[in-house]
């Protein structure tokens, strides 16, 4: 009998005396170790265990080398002559939801490899083995092995990530990109439902991105409820909520959702619906991405194409008239509430102080850049309507301040995707970024008109950028999801605006790093906790370290989600941060470990 073995059988006697004659057996009686295996462990499994896992996935198990390696002389891929097109396309998001192990944002992979040669190349911010999925059986493979191996799992869609929650040092990660296949649906018949539900839907394998899934959709002349960013994949957006274009319109992307297809942590592939395996149903569409299980499939209703409504509105002020700037941010934000009420929603950016040499703007501004919005779903709602109300918005809001100059454009589409086109150039990628943001609701908004101007001026310090994104309102808040509900923070059926602090370093500038970080948490969000406290922020955008995270990312739903957390993964299987029910483990020298 090995060392090992002598000791689980000690430790389950001692365990058994302990519970006692009459006490439920159900508890295993495996060793718990202390921490998931890594390649300078003993547990970690040998060459021949993953050549194994590598055959039962027919060749699909990679061992990726840093993407950055290429361009360092002295690793093992170096290659000078694809070394300049791997820095180019580092710069892009395509390139990293591509890549099997790399992030949007460097930070992520600890800028352990960056494509250039003079700083330092390693693979120690990236998991060591991918399985290249293709479908559900290839998920369910590498979710058994990890379990039983005790081996750190991850899951990566596209690695957009705000959180790093796609990636993790000593892992093995699932990679969904190439789970690909969207089907359209005239009506929906729930898998053990005994009725259809009369909408037109499509199902979408977990590789697809927002990109592909518009242009299929309007092909048929529909609109999904689907991400701003055409690379943004289906995965982490819908189990983490997702705001759009139209979730004003018709509530959150995950409202949306009819019906899952999944591999959970205990490795069973299970179709979640309203008829079915409810509670998995319930926490998957919110409750957060690489936590319940593997999304392998996902159906959402689809809606008809309408004509799509934009105005783009710029706002700008020299640094001397400052506090007008800010008197009309602060009026058109207060705005808001009644502009959503109208149907209107905005995607825009603030930012104070700042140059933008791209625009030959050299001397520093305080700027706003928002696009407004409505797609034109009732007669009642027509370009002049309106054209009507976003001049009325300007007006009001810009009222008394001659200084503060403004311009209003607007333009019509056909449809939601021509407009999409238009902004979807080659998304950047490849730096180092950190958001913190908070949920407005109509007391932060309306309530305190110094209070609101405070808040969103400490939220945008010089040379910095905050989103007041207007994607909330009413048919968040009534949306009617499958079931009856579902695990969205109910902060949202409360909130009107998502704001969002955004800040960037240069990779290595580590007391940069430390100031943007603190400046996020203790100041630009600080106040946006202070005008709302009662609200909470969005998994998918948000500060990564945000304290009492359970509370603010999914308040009274916390409980639930982490019973089912216990009961579908009660050996953590699935682990990341800052996600349901990861407080029994931490990460120490890289190394996940019990607490
Ligand atoms: C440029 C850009 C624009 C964005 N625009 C929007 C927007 O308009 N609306 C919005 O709501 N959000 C938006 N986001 C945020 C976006 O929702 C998150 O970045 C989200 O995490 C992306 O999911 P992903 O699967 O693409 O990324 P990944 O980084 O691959 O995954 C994110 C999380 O989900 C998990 N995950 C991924 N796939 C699966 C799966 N199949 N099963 C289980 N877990 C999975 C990952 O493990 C991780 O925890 C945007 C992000 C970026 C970078
Ligand atoms: C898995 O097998 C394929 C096909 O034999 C091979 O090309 C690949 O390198 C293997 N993966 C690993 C990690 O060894
Ligand atoms: C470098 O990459 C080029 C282009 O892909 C390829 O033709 C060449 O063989 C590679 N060189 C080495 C040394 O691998
Ligand atoms: C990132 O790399 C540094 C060394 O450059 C190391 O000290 C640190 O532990 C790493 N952090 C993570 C999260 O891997
Ligand atoms: C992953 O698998 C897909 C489908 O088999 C294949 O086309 C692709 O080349 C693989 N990717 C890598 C990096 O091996
Ligand atoms: C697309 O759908 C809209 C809204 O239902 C309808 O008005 C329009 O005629 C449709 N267009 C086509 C080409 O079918
Ligand atoms: C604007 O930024 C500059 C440079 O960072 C700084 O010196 C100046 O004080 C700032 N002005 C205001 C009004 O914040
Ligand atoms: C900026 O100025 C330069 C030089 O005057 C000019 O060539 C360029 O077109 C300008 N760019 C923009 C965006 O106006
Ligand atoms: C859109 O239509 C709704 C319902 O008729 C109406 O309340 C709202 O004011 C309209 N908004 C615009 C901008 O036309
Ligand atoms: C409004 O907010 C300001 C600034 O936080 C505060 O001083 C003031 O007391 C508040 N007013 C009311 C009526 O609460
Ligand atoms: C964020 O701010 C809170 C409240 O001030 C503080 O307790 C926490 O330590 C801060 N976290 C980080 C990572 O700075």
């Amino acid at each position: 009998m090995s060392l090992l073995k002598r000791f689980t059988v000690v430790a389950c006697f001692l365990h058994t005396l302990r519970l006692g004659a009459g006490v439920a057996a159900t508890e295993s009686c495996t060793p718990k170790p202390s921490c998931k295996a890594t390649p300078n462990s003993k547990s970690w499994p040998s060459e021949q265990e993953w050549a194994s896992l590598n055959r039962t996935l027919s060749g699909q198990l990679l061992h990726p080398p840093p993407p950055g390696a290429v361009c360092h002389p002295g690793q093992p891929t170096y290659n000078a002559t694809t070394c300049p097109a791997v820095q180019q396309a580092w710069l892009t998001s395509v390139y990293h939801s591509d890549n099997p192990v790399s992030s949007l944002q460097n930070n992520w992979n600890n800028d352990t490899c960056l494509p250039y040669p003079t700083d330092p190349c390693s693979g120690q911010g990236y998991p060591i083995y991918v399985v290249n999925a293709t479908c559900a059986e290839d998920v369910k493979k590498g979710v058994d092995f990890a379990r039983e191996k005790n081996v750190r799992l991850i899951v990566k869609g596209t690695g957009h990530d705000y959180l790093g929650r796609s990636s993790a040092p000593n892992s093995l990660s699932i990679w969904t990109h190439n789970i690909k296949g969207i089907t359209f649906h005239d009506s929906f018949k729930p898998k053990g439902c005994q009725f259809s539900i009369d909408t037109p839907a499509v199902t979408a394998g977990a590789g697809t991105q927002m990109l592909e899934l518009d242009d299929q959709a309007q092909q048929k002349n529909l609109t999904i409820v689907g991400g701003g960013a055409g690379t943004v994949g289906v995965g982490g957006y819908l189990t983490g909520g997702g705001h759009s274009y139209f979730s004003t319109t018709y509530g959150m992307a995950a409202d949306q959702v009819l019906e899952i297809e999944m591999v959970t942590p205990g490795g069973d592939i299970l179709t979640v619906n309203e008829c079915q395996n409810q509670d998995l149903f319930w926490a998957m569409r919110g409750g957060g991405g690489s936590t319940f299980g593997v999304l392998t499939s996902v159906t959402v209703k689809a809606f008809p194409s309408y004509v799509f409504a934009t105005a783009n509105i710029l706002v700008s002020s020299s640094i001397g008239d400052t506090d007008a700037f800010w008197n009309v941010m602060t009026n058109m934000l207060s705005q808001f509430p009644a502009l959503n009420d109208q149907g209107v929603a905005s995607y825009n950016n603030i930012a104070a102080n700042v140059t933008v040499p791209e625009l030959n703007i050299t001397t520093p501004i305080n700027g706003f850049s928002g696009i407004f919005f409505l797609p034109l779903t009732r007669p009642s709602n027509t370009t002049e309507s309106f054209a009507t109300v976003m001049n009325d918005f300007v007006a009001l809001t810009t009222k008394g301040y001659p200084q503060v100059a403004f311009s209003i454009t607007f333009t019509t589409y056909s449809n939601f995707f021509d407009y999409y086109m238009t902004g979807n150039g080659p998304l950047s990628g490849g730096d180092d970024v950190m958001l913190g943001s908070r949920l407005l609701d109509v007391k932060a908004l309306t309530g305190n008109y110094t209070a609101l101007k405070q808040a969103i001026q400490l939220a945008t310090p010089a040379g910095e950028v905050t989103q007041a994104n207007l994607v909330g309102g009413k048919n968040v808040w009534n949306a009617k999801p499958r079931g009856g509900s579902n695990a969205v923070n109910p902060a949202w059926r409360k909130a009107y605006v998502h704001t969002i602090a955004i800040t960037s370093w240069t990779a290595f500038d580590n007391a940069a790093m430390k100031f943007q970080v603190n400046q996020i948490n203790s100041t630009r969000i600080q106040a946006l906790r202070d005008l709302a406290p009662d609200m909470g922020a969005y998994i998918n955008e948000a500060f990564p370290y945000e304290p009492n995270f359970q509370q603010a990312f999914w308040g009274d739903n916390y409980p639930r989600l982490l019973k089912i957390k216990r009961e579908f993964d009660p050996s953590d299987v699935l682990w990341c941060q800052p996600c349901v029910g990861n407080e029994r483990w931490h990460v120490v020298d890289d190394v996940l470990c019990r607490l």
